[in-house]
């Protein structure tokens, strides 16, 4: 029960004047105008220091504790000094406040402890993905040095094979810049009307030669769609489409199928790269947009992948208000699949 610092003045000031009284009733010769004399100045006198007392400690430290958090400027802080004094019980009411800030701040101290575990395991895997490349280009170059040179074929070989290392190094810088850049918000989307079909064809043209290797056969889908017209950035969405279709080939079956499918909905696109490869293991799939997971670590690197494109795809497509979805069956293939917002209604 709450007790307003009058009531408990009144009270303890009627239990003083009480028993004052009482007890003087007992002593002989006092007469009732004395009795009621003494009754009401002890009432008095007690309601006002109790009140006063009440008043002034409560209040006093209450302000106090209050110009003490204004002092610490923790502004997440909101309540004024005003409500607080108001309050009938300014304890407990200090008391909840303490408890809601605290439990934001525990908040705030976990997300940053798991942003500290996330940034020293990055820096980790960084480091670890940046020596592989250059350890073997490094290998190679020292074995030609220490005359593997003078052979021919083992020469080509050799340097044919630290070009392939630098290649993937330079891959690796160039996907590292990428995900700092989206994740600094430095390259901002840039947002316009695009036909995202073109956009397709042209990647799968530069992506000719990689379809070819393979002998791969790559198609957009449907065909009496001649635009797909969505709110994009054109350079950005041309990255994600490139690692997906590039994926698609690398990852799917020799002489394998990918499709790039539209489907028009009210008011999106919705785009998705399809293929008949090995697909991926259900366990897999949480973690795949995870930076540097891979399901076949030795194979990805083989096939010149930095383990980061997926994860690049994940936040240009959040830069644009939507996300990436993956479904696959093992033996059937996979299909990474997306919605854009319509340009033109
Ligand atoms: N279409 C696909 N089919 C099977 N596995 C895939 C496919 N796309 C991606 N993956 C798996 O997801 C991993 C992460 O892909 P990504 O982030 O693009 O990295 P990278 O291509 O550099 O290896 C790949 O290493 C691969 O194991
Ligand atoms: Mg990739």
């Amino acid at each position: 029960m709450l007790l307003h610092p009058r009531l408990i003045a009144f009270l303890v000031a009627f239990f003083i004047s009480g028993v004052s009284t009482t007890f003087l009733s007992f002593v002989s010769g006092v007469s009732n105008s004395m009795l009621f004399v003494v009754g009401v100045a002890s009432f008095s006198s007690a309601f006002f220091l109790v009140m006063y007392t009440v008043e002034v400690l409560v209040y006093r430290e209450v302000t106090k504790i209050h110009s003490t958090i204004q002092r610490l400027k923790l502004q997440d802080f909101n309540i004024s000094r005003k409500a607080l004094v108001k309050d009938t019980n300014p304890f407990k009411k200090l008391n909840q406040e303490i408890f809601v800030y605290v439990a934001k701040k525990q908040r705030e101290i976990d997300e940053l402890k798991k942003l500290e575990v996330f940034r020293r395991e990055f820096l980790a895997d960084v480091s670890h993905e940046l020596k592989t490349p250059i350890f073997a280009a490094q290998g190679y170059i020292h074995t030609l040095l220490d005359g593997a040179m003078d052979d021919e074929v083992v020469r080509d070989k050799f340097l044919q094979k630290a070009a392939k290392s630098l290649d993937g190094l330079d891959a690796l810088v160039k996907d590292l810049l990428s995900l700092s850049q989206i994740e600094t918000g430095e390259l901002k989307m840039q947002l316009a009307p695009v036909d995202l079909r073109l956009i397709t064809l042209e990647v799968c043209e530069q992506l000719e030669n990689k379809a070819a290797a393979r002998r791969t056969h790559i198609k957009i889908k449907p065909d009496r769609l001649p635009n797909v017209w969505v709110k994009a950035d054109a350079q950005r969405i041309a990255q994600v489409m490139t690692n997906l279709i590039e994926n698609a080939i690398k990852y799917g079956l020799d002489e394998g199928k990918v499709i790039v499918h539209f489907t028009e909905e009210k008011k999106h696109y919705v785009v998705a790269v399809r293929d008949n490869g090995p697909g991926i293991d259900p366990e897999h799939l949480p973690r795949l947009f995870e930076r540097f997971y891979r399901v076949d670590k030795s194979r990805s690197r083989e096939k010149g992948g930095t383990g980061l494109g997926l994860a690049i795809v994940k936040h240009i497509l959040q830069g644009h208000g939507t996300k990436i979805t993956v479904t696959s069956q093992l033996e059937k293939g996979s299909t990474f699949s997306f919605k854009l917002e319509k340009a033109f209604l």
